[in-house]
Parts: C-alpha cells; structure tokens; sequence
C-alpha cells in the first residue's frame, strides 16, 4: 500500500536498471510474529545502466536491523556516514562501489500480521509467500522489478513442531536438526536465474502426496501435493492433471521440466486463484481440493485448467519473463491461450470454445465497453495489481489465438520454437515475441499488433446481397471501434474472419471469388479472410441458391458482430452448420434478440414476447443425438449481464430479470415432456467419473430440471428435492438446491439448513453455500447476506468467503446489486471500505463490480456514481482502490 506515492509508472520511461543481482541468497529464520530475513546479494553495475546511479532497493513497510557492505557492518542511525538512506519502503545508496560488491540485509517482519496476503503471511498455522507482483520488498529490500534475474539458495529454518515442511524453489540440497534443539533447516538452490517475484518459500505441517514423472529425455521429476492434513485424497486430481499438462507440453510444444522435483502447495488463505513460483507453486485449496462428494464438475474443470495454467508458466513467464510489468499479457495472455488449447485437448473442445468465448464476452467484452477499457498491453498504470484483469488475461490469449489462425499451426509452433531459443533465460517484451513470428511467416505484423495497443472492442458490421441471376453473393464488411478512456481515435485492426456459407440442407458451398472484389487463393483455401482495412467488399460467384453466411466460425476475432440475420437464418445455422460454435452462437443470437424485444415490452407495459420457432428449435436440439454437453449449451440462455451489455444504455436490471425468467418458463412449459425425457434419459452413471462424457450429461440432465422447474415450480420441486435427497455427488445436489432456492418457501430453507448441516466441515463447499444465497434474486437477499456476515463460518480475512458472500452479491446477482433503492451499492462501497485496511487487493477487485455502471438508467446510475463518489473521497483509501474508484468515476 503506497498512498502516498501516487505517481502514475509509464511504458515510455521504462529504463534498464542500474545495478544488477546475480546472486541472492536468503536466510529465512520463520517466526509467527517476528521472522528474521537475512539477505546476502551480489551486485554489479550494470553496463548496459547509468554509471554512478544510486542504488535504490524497494522496500514496503519494512524494519532493517543490520546492514553490511562488502563485510562492514553500516551503522544505521548514521546513514549520511555512509552515504545512504533507509526508509521503509527504500534502501538507498547514493554511491555505490562501481564494481561487484557484497551488500547484506536483516529486516524483521510480522507474518501474523500480514493481513494483505502480500509477501510473508499465514494460511491457517502455516508460513507462505505471494510475491508477484510486488510482494517481494515486503520480505526484504530488493530491486523489485521483473528484470532483475538472480539465482537463489535459501535456507529456512524453523521449530520442527511448527513446520515440519519446509520448501522453497528449486531443489533441495541440505536438512536436518540443529543439534540440541527442537529446530530444523532446509536450504534450497534454485539454478536458474529469476525475478524476485517468482520466489516462495512455505513453512507448516501439512499433508502430502507424491509422484513421478519421466520426462521425454529421461529425466526423473518428483511430485509432491502439499495439503491440509485430512485432505490428501482430495489432491489426487490435481496431481492426475499435472501429469496431463507436463506431457501434453512436451508434446504440443517440446517443453520439457526441468527441476528434479516440483512442489504444489495448497493455501486456504490466498488472494487470487494459484501463482507459478519457479518449481514450487502456491494455490488458493479451491484449485486444488476435489472430491466427487464435495465438488462439482465445474470444480474439477478449473482445477484441470489451472494446475495446467501455473505448470505452463514454467516456460511463459519463468524461462522466459517480463521485461516490465507492461508486458504482462507476454506471460498471461500467451499462458491462458496454451491452458485453453490444453482444455480443448483434453475434453470437447468446441464446447470448450464456447465456455471461453462465455467468459471474455461477460468479463472483457464488459470490461472494453466501459471505464476500465485499457490496452493488452498498458501504457500506464497507478497500481499494477488493478491490471491482472480480463483484457490482459482473456484478450490476451485471443490475440494470440488470432495469430496463429492468421499465420497457420506450422508457423506459429515454429514461431514459438524461436521464442524460446532466443530469449530462453531473459525478460522479453511483446515486440520480441511478435517479430518471432514475423520472422517465421516473413511477414509483417506492425499492424496486427495494434491489438495490443488498442483498447475497445471492435464493432463488426456485415451486409449480404445474392443475385440470382449472377449466381454472385456478396459481403459487405466494415470495422469500427468506439472511443475509450484516452483514445478517441482508433485505427483499423487485422480482423481474421472465419467464413462458410451455409446452403440449407446442403452443407457448406466452396468458395470461389473473381473480378475486384475477390478474396485471395490462401483465404479461400483455408476459409480466413482478413479484414485490415476500414471496409471491404468480396464477391463469391458459382452460389446456386441465397446461402445464409455463417460469420467468425469458431469466434475467429474478439468483435462484436453486427449482421441482420433473418430468424429462419439463425434456425438454419442452429440446424446446419458445420461449425459447432456457429450453431451455438445463432441460438445465442436468436434467444438474445427474443429477449431484447421482451425487455422492450416489459418496459412499455405489456407482456414478454413470445417465439414459437425459437421453442421449437431448441426441443429439436434436445432431442437430437449431439454430445449432451454442447446441447446443454445450446440450451443456456444468454445470462442477465449479456442482455444488458447488448442493450448498452438505459438498462433496467429488474426488466431483463422478468424477460429472462418468463423465457424460462415458456421454455420449461413448452417443452416440459422432451425436458423431462431428456432428464430421465441421462440418469446417472455409477461411480462418479469427472471426465467430460459423464460431466456433460449431468450439465444437460441439470439444465433440463432448472427449466421444467422454470416452467411448473411444483414439478420442479418435487423432482429437484428428489435428486437433492438421493445423490451423493456435489454436481447434482448443488444443482438441485439451485433450483431449490430458485423457489420461494419453506422448502427452500429446509434444504439450505440440510445443505449446511452436511458440509459444515467443508469451507470449500460452504462457500458454494454462501455464494448461493447471495446470489438469491429476490428483495430479502440483502438482508440475508448481512445475516450470513455474521455466521460462524465467514470470515472477512479469508478471500474465498469473502468472494463467495459479497463478490458473488455483486456479480451474480444484478437485481439486488442494483436495487433501485441504491441499497445493493451502499453495502458493497462500505464493504470495500472497510475491507481495504485489511486486504486492499480483494477489495479493490470488490469494487470493480461497477465497472459497468455507466449503462443503468438514470436513477440507478445516480445512485452507483454516489456510492462510487463515496469510496473515491474517503480518507487514507490504498492505491489499489483509490485506482479502481477514480478510474470507474472518470469518463
Ligand atoms: N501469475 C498469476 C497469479 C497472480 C495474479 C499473481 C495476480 C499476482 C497477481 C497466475 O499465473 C494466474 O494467472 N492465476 C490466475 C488463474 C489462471 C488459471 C488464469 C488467478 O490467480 O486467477
Ligand atoms: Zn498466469
């Protein structure tokens, strides 16, 4: 927390340091209150930095007891004696010998109250670390920035009844007891250089599981999974899908590990969701912890997805860094897109694709359309911890995803070969990475690159015409980008369009161009057509019959897509493309519009728009023999957040809610017997197996129920308490008391008591608990969540509670959160208030629940600005907040 400091970091004053670490060798002696960190670095001027600089260590809210400068000790209450300055956020010294030189530090610190979960601090009894970005100067004065790469050994030493487990990166390579006492040591050596920021160490007794793995060349790896005891049984997933991720990159990328072991650690306390310190991993125990009994299909999911995400960074990130935390997206962007290719790899990647392309739209797609909107890549930030969002995250690997459809699979594994044998062991920036594959396809990607530096989501309009005479279709492409926070103007980005023209009933038509308005022999050949200029024109010739374009096929580009298909044209893609994710997106499409119009009428007065077809055709989809995931799929509705992001202005979350509910229950009326056939139809296997074949037959099974409950609350009830009663597995019972407390009664709260009463020994499924009711849309829910505040399970000092009661009332439950009253906004600004002495990074997250307050109606958007107002005034606010308030504010 550095408020007072709040001078905005830019990209363009980016200099090479001055001095460099090579070596860096801890000492760590744990203590619950009172740690002692000794540091001894080695440290050279750099040749490359400014001669004579000063050298200016990072420091944040520390205490320095000894200093020694190449052995001589440095009296610290006379700092002008020796030239020097030490606050606690910085060590200085004016004048530093202009050679290699040996610089020790002894700070003292308080893990037990470190309450940011920042730096040093305790899960539960146990000692770990969370450095990235800038953790690391709460340990110990350091140069805390991503270039800086030093080799580590650290030894840890602590009461052997307080931490049996001690771990640190790399490889072990001494222990033992300290004679005639009760403590012990460890010392750990990690060979290959690294920034600060991917240091861990972690200290406690916990319980653990091992494995091995053989690398392809041969190398033995050792495995440890590293619990709260109790729950080592619950760690055998995790440890199945990083034997899955290590061997799928040694075969997508010929990306071997390469430590004798690697350590996974599971922390209760954590602010994010899991961090890729070099060989020893720290998680947040929800991407860890998985029993059939206690989580749900969904769980075992993103346990796959991130034990894969944090194993791959070894290669995105760890042997190749950022040179500056502008290039962030080189290590985020580049290690989501590699852990979403490892999903579709894994289990059906067209359904897969969809899920993806679900959360950039709600997340990014919402993020680019309002205050927040900022580049991949940033230019400048207040507080980089504000900038681990979706459009580094989600956009970032869609950029790259876009490059490689751009550049075909060959160039691009070539491309990332290049990457890694030119930068293997340095910080590179996202100009090193692109000119790999420029140089690969001998082609120049100047402009593509405006990606990164352009922030918005790209609008893009199509028009068609057909002459039957002709036997000629043309398409009318045109792009734009509205303006966003400090870029009024935008450039045209290089759009990669995924095309096919459906012919109804007879699959997809060859195409074939001629004349000017043609496309090129490689964009007809692999379906891409490139859009890099504001408009364009192609004429296909040879189409027998009016086709019904099926446009960006698998989401080929990150845009918003504007062209007027007709109703029968969506139903023919639901039907017939041959693009999965088209089929999908057309209902999409279709049930969007539907619920436009209702909103519309709502909002006049009148009675929700009906659609018969639309009905029809999603009873066919159930009843076909497609995979039951991608129809449960197809069948979702477009969420209440998606509804108001399409209307965009003037939006009334309690008119969406009414559309959304009463297309529900015209589905669920309508269709009630093939809703109920296909529920009976898909009973479920025994045993449980979390493997997409099962999984997606319980995701359909379970989307049947919620719509036959939708559509006759009796039934719904009767058959969801059934299932809620009888199974065993946490996919189906949470599945069932979802649909439970979608109905108001005593029922409902029977089922919550029961619920509880079965997992009270469960944190991670009692957060299932809490994050269910908040997200109740109904008038009483604010009340509930201040009562559940209360209840001897939270805890505002664990992140997870937190987000499950507050962060899902924000972002999962609109009608409440933007109660008309202003009630919803009130609780979550004073919350955020309170919460940001503690833990200023989760309440800045917190906060940015009103990042798309600017679309509400008048009244509600007065009242969001007020609260917003509210928190951006309030006194002695952390950098992290005060960012995110004046950002949501200014527009
Ligand atoms: N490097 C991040 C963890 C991190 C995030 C550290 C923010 C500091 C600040 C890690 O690799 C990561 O991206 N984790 C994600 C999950 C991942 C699967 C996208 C997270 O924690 O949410
Ligand atoms: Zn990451």
């Amino acid at each position: 927390m550095r408020t007072d400091t709040a001078k905005p970091v830019r990209l363009k004053d980016y200099r090479v340091p001055d001095y460099l670490i090579g070596k860096a060798d801890l000492d760590v002696k744990l203590h619950p209150s009172a740690t002692r960190v000794g540091v001894r670095l080695a440290i050279r001027p750099n040749p490359r930095g400014c001669p004579n600089a000063a050298l200016v260590l990072d420091g944040d809210g520390l205490t320095a007891k000894r200093i020694a400068l190449d052995g001589q000790v440095l009296d610290l209450q006379k700092t002008a004696a020796w030239n020097g300055f030490i606050t606690p956020d910085a060590l200085t010294l004016n004048a530093p010998p202009q050679r290699p030189f040996i610089l020790e530090v002894e700070t003292e610190i308080d893990p037990s109250a470190n309450t940011q979960l920042m730096g040093l601090y305790r899960s539960g009894s146990a000692y770990c670390t969370q450095c990235e970005a800038e953790g690391f100067r709460r340990i110990t004065y350091f140069l805390d920035r991503p270039d800086v790469l030093s080799v580590y050994t650290v030894r840890l030493e602590a009461e052997i009844g307080e931490a049996p487990l001690l771990l640190s990166n790399g490889n072990k390579i001494a222990s033992g007891k300290i004679g005639g006492t009760t403590r012990h040591f460890a010392i750990w050596h990690d060979p290959y250089p690294k920034p600060c920021y991917l240091f861990a160490l972690v200290g406690g007794g916990l319980g653990s599981i091992f494995g091995d793995f053989t690398t392809r060349s041969g190398r033995k790896v050792k495995l440890g999974i590293h619990v709260e005891h109790g729950k080592e049984p619950q760690a055998a997933y995790a440890m199945d899908a990083l034997k899955r991720a290590m061997k799928w990159d040694e075969r997508v990328y010929g990306r071997e590990y390469d430590l004798d072991i690697f350590n996974i650690v599971a922390v209760s306390h954590f602010n994010m969701g899991a961090m890729e310190n070099k060989g020893l991993n720290i998680f947040n125990d929800k991407y860890v912890l998985a029993s059939p009994a206690t989580a749900t299909d969904t769980d075992y999911a993103h346990i796959e997805a991130v034990i894969a995400h944090e194993y791959f960074h070894n290669w995105t990130g760890n042997r190749i860094t950022c040179r500056d935390w502008f290039q962030l997206c080189l290590k985020e962007g580049l290690t989501v897109f590699r852990d979403h290719a490892f999903s579709a790899d894994m289990r059906s990647a067209p359904v897969r694709r969809i899920g993806d392309v679900r959360t950039l739209r709600a997340q990014q797609f919402s993020e680019d359309a309002g205050p927040l909107a900022h580049n991949v890549r940033p230019e400048t930030y207040m507080e980089i911890n504000n900038f681990y969002t979706s459009t580094v995250y989600e956009k970032g690997a869609e950029i790259i995803r876009m490059l490689k459809v751009l550049i075909g699979d060959d160039a691009f594994y070539k491309g990332m070969d290049l990457y890694f044998a030119r930068y293997d062991g340095t910080a590179a920036t996202i100009e090193d990475f692109i000119a790999c594959f420029a140089d690969i396809a001998g082609r120049d990607l100047t402009q593509f690159s405006r990606w990164y530096s352009q922030a918005g989501t790209p609008l893009l309009e199509v028009a068609s015409s057909y002459d039957a005479d002709a036997q000629t279709f043309t398409l009318d492409l045109a792009q734009s980008c509205k303006p966003t926070p400090g870029q009024d103007k935008k450039e045209p980005f290089v759009i990669p369009i995924a095309l096919g023209l459906v012919a109804p009933g007879a699959g997809d038509i060859p195409l074939r161009t001629g004349g000017d308005a043609g496309a090129s022999g490689a964009e007809l050949a692999s379906g891409i057509i490139e859009l890099s200029s504001p408009r364009r024109r192609i004429t296909f010739r040879d189409v027998p019959c009016r086709p019904v374009p099926s446009l960006l096929r698998g989401f080929s580009a990150p845009v918003r897509l504007d062209y007027a298909a007709s109703e029968a044209d969506l139903l023919t893609l639901i039907a017939h493309d041959s693009d999965s994710f088209n089929r999908w997106q057309a209902a999409q499409t279709y049930a969007t519009r539907l619920l436009q119009r209702s909103v519309a009428s709502i909002r006049a007065g009148e009675a929700p728009y009906r659609d018969k077809d639309f009905l029809a055709a999603l009873g066919t989809v159930i009843d076909t023999n497609a995979d039951p995931a991608f129809v449960a799929q197809v069948i979702g509705l477009p969420g209440e957040a998606d509804i108001a992001r399409e209307i965009g202005e003037d939006v009334d979350p309690d008119a969406i809610h009414r559309a959304h509910d009463a297309l529900a229950e015209d589905i669920g009326k309508e269709r009630q017997e093939t809703l109920l056939a296909a529920y009976w139809r898909l009973a479920p296997e025994e045993p449980y197996s979390p493997d997409a074949g099962p999984a997606g037959r319980r995701a359909l099974r379970n989307a049947a129920l919620a719509f036959v409950a939708a559509g006759d609350k009796a039934e719904g009830a009767a058959l969801a308490m059934r299932q809620f009663e009888s199974t065993s597995t946490m996919t189906d019972k949470f599945a069932a008391l979802c649909v439970l407390t979608r109905i108001t009664g005593q029922e409902r709260e029977d089922a919550l008591q029961a619920f509880y009463a079965a997992y009270e020994n469960e944190p991670l499924v009692i957060d299932k608990w809490f994050a269910l009711q908040a997200a109740i849309p109904e008038h009483g829910t604010l009340a509930r969540v201040r009562a559940l505040m209360q209840h001897k399970a939270f805890s505002c000092k664990n992140p997870n509670r937190l987000r499950a009661l507050a962060g899902s009332f924000a972002a999962a439950n609109p009608t409440q959160f933007n109660a008309g009253d202003g009630s919803g906004y009130d609780f979550i600004a004073g919350l955020v208030l309170d919460l940001d002495v503690k833990n200023p990074q989760v309440a800045a997250r917190l906060l940015s629940a009103f990042k798309s307050w600017w679309i509400l109606e008048p009244q509600r958007r007065s009242l969001a600005g007020a609260a917003l107002q509210r928190v951006a005034c309030a006194a002695s606010l952390s950098a992290d907040v005060k960012d995110i308030a004046e950002r949501s504010l200014a527009h």
